[in-house]
């Protein structure tokens, strides 16, 4: 007889680990706070919070995390740690302030990277992780063990490295297709394997962590709840390693509309899902394609005349979710420029942001310079401000005024004044072959020219003519993309350095301005923090990716 297993299934969302891990997605301190508030108003189980080990700023996120946001009735608050133990000391410090915690350890199991990655033999890897896993147990009662690589891993060696894991004490086993190679079948093979033939899998619980490289992480994270897992790992949008991680929205809804199919309940609040879409996607500057399954711009649109007619007489004819169920609609309450401080407060309150009184004097500065131009405001634009405001916080540069000339048959010329360290200004012009590239370039003047725009995005926040327009833009560090394009090989380790900014304005330009600027101030943050580092030579927390290598641009 099958082992009964419960019908209710964990979300643990690693958007700010495995996610922020992504090239270009790294954010600062105050966005990662924010995005993991939205994750508990989400509801979800579990938040891995960061890499704790990777770098003194990853450290510093994942415990103010566990300090604000790790409350009782709060989510668990996760740290990943490489199988050592200066990685599990600094896993277990930075989430010691959260309420429910725990440690989640890892080490490969394919043969594929034991022998040209970690260069150890099985029976070396299977010692270091029984040392690992009880060493994280004697500081933590609840401890996750993830076989890297475990869909390509021979099965006998899985379940014997799992049952020496269960018997050191892990409490969740997550089964990572770490290369996005599995079909559903075979992942559904895989979990019921490691069920039928884990002395213990049933006193714990399975994890699926699916990569999306060949498009199937849902369906394999489905096949693998299907199978008895009961936690999903994904991300908000998706985000992640190369082609991404199972998407968190994706998952949650296919198992409520699909209720009577899998028979499994999360405990989501799905209304918050299209908000935390949006904060993830400001905050990363990796943008939602208008036809991503849920939280797509189109994902409820009806265009051709046959869907519509059918919409019309009855909503289920084309429509298995409703817009309502996911958050896409109810932004209908609106403040104006009469709306006071108190209203503003109480209405942010009420959506769940609490801001300090600096925060709460620049957003609300930021609403009524927006509500001047626009007339009404609503919760889609405030998210946006409150999204702004957290790449405020490593503001180094700031941008004071823009002008530009441009038009038919001129050259577009701007002008901007930007604050810079020490509260100095600059003033600078400069012409550019169109109005945005023209503000790129005069900013470029003012800070030294340190990256290249490499991507560009405009969305309008709202519906209308007087719509907000929001930018994500990022940057690569000077140098890298050239030596690259040169065909240079990057250094050992080194990533590409790229910095995401999002600006919010009825100004499209404007907005353009503000997001160069905040990505720029994140790669000039992440230099200072790295500077840090190099003048601590003691310190411990040196920037590093899982396998150790020097990491730079990863918030370091
Ligand atoms: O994909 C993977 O294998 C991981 C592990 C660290 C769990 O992210
Ligand atoms: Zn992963």
């Amino acid at each position: 007889m099958e082992p009964h297993v419960s019908d209710h299934v964990r979300i643990f969302d690693t958007t700010l680990r495995d996610g922020e891990q992504a090239p270009g997605c790294t954010m600062t301190k105050e966005e990662k706070l924010e995005v993991a508030r939205q994750l508990s108003r989400l509801g979800v189980d579990i938040i891995e919070a960061g890499f704790p080990a990777a770098s003194p700023g990853d450290w510093d996120a994942v415990n103010a995390i566990a300090h604000e946001v790790g409350t009782a009735d709060g989510p668990m608050i996760c740290g990943l740690a490489r199988a050592n133990k200066d990685d599990i000391d600094k896993c277990w410090t930075a989430i010691e302030p959260a309420a429910k915690k725990r440690i989640h350890t890892f080490m490969s199991t394919s043969d594929i990277h034991l022998e040209h990655q970690f260069r150890k033999s099985r029976g070396e890897a299977l010692e270091l992780i029984g040392e690992m896993v009880s060493y994280a147990r004697s500081l933590c009662d609840d401890v996750e063990f993830s076989p890297m690589d475990a869909g390509r891993s021979d099965p006998k060696f899985l379940y014997e490295v799992l049952k020496v894991a269960v018997e050191c004490g892990a409490t969740t086993l997550n089964i990572p297709d770490t290369v996005g190679y599995t079909t559903p079948e075979e992942y559904y093979a895989m979990i019921d394997g490691i069920r039928r033939n884990v002395p213990g899998a049933d006193k714990v619980i399975i994890s699926t962590h699916c990569h999306d490289d060949l498009g199937m992480a849902v369906a394999n994270s489905l096949a693998g709840v299907r199978a008895g897992a009961r936690q999903i790992e994904c991300t908000i949008n998706g985000i992640g390693e190369r082609a991404g991680n199972a998407s968190l929205e994706e998952v949650v809804m296919a198992l409520h509309t699909r209720q009577q199919f899998f028979g499994i309940e999360t405990k989501i609040n799905t209304r918050e899902l299209a908000r935390a879409s949006r904060l993830v996607s400001a905050c990363t500057g990796v943008h939602v394609p208008p036809n991503k399954a849920i939280v797509g711009a189109n994902a409820f649109a009806h265009e051709s005349g046959i869907h519509q007619d059918g919409v019309l007489k009855n909503r289920q004819t084309y429509e298995i979710m409703s817009a309502e169920t996911v958050g896409l609609d109810g932004n209908a309450l609106v403040l104006g420029k009469h709306s006071g401080r108190h209203a503003f407060r109480k209405h942010l309150e009420g959506l769940g942001y609490h801001l300090n009184d600096d925060e709460f004097r620049h957003v609300f500065t930021r609403f009524k310079e927006l509500a001047d131009k626009k007339k009404l405001v609503d919760d889609r634009d405030l998210e946006a401000l409150i999204a702004g405001e957290a790449q405020r916080t490593v503001a180094i540069y700031t941008l004071d005024y823009v002008q530009v000339f441009c038009g038919t048959d001129v050259i577009p010329t701007a002008t901007v004044r930007m604050r810079g360290p020490g509260e100095e200004t600059f003033t600078e012009s400069a012409q550019g072959t169109g109005p945005v590239d023209a503000v790129c370039q005069a900013i470029n003047k003012i800070v030294g020219e340190p990256g290249e725009l490499v991507e560009f995005a405009v969305n309008a926040i709202t519906e209308g003519i007087n719509a907000t327009a929001e930018v994500t833009i990022r940057v690569q560090e000077y140098g890298t993309r050239a030596a690259e394009s040169e065909g240079g090989k990057p250094e050992r380790g080194r990533q590409p350095r790229v910095f995401s900014g999002y600006g919010v304005n009825t100004d499209t330009v404007v907005a353009a301005g503000e997001a160069y600027v905040g990505a720029l101030n994140k790669l000039f943050y992440a230099r200072q923090e790295r500077q840090r580092s190099r003048t601590q030579p003691e310190s411990p927390l040196e920037a590093v990716d899982l396998f150790g290598n020097s990491m730079l641009g990863k918030g370091d």
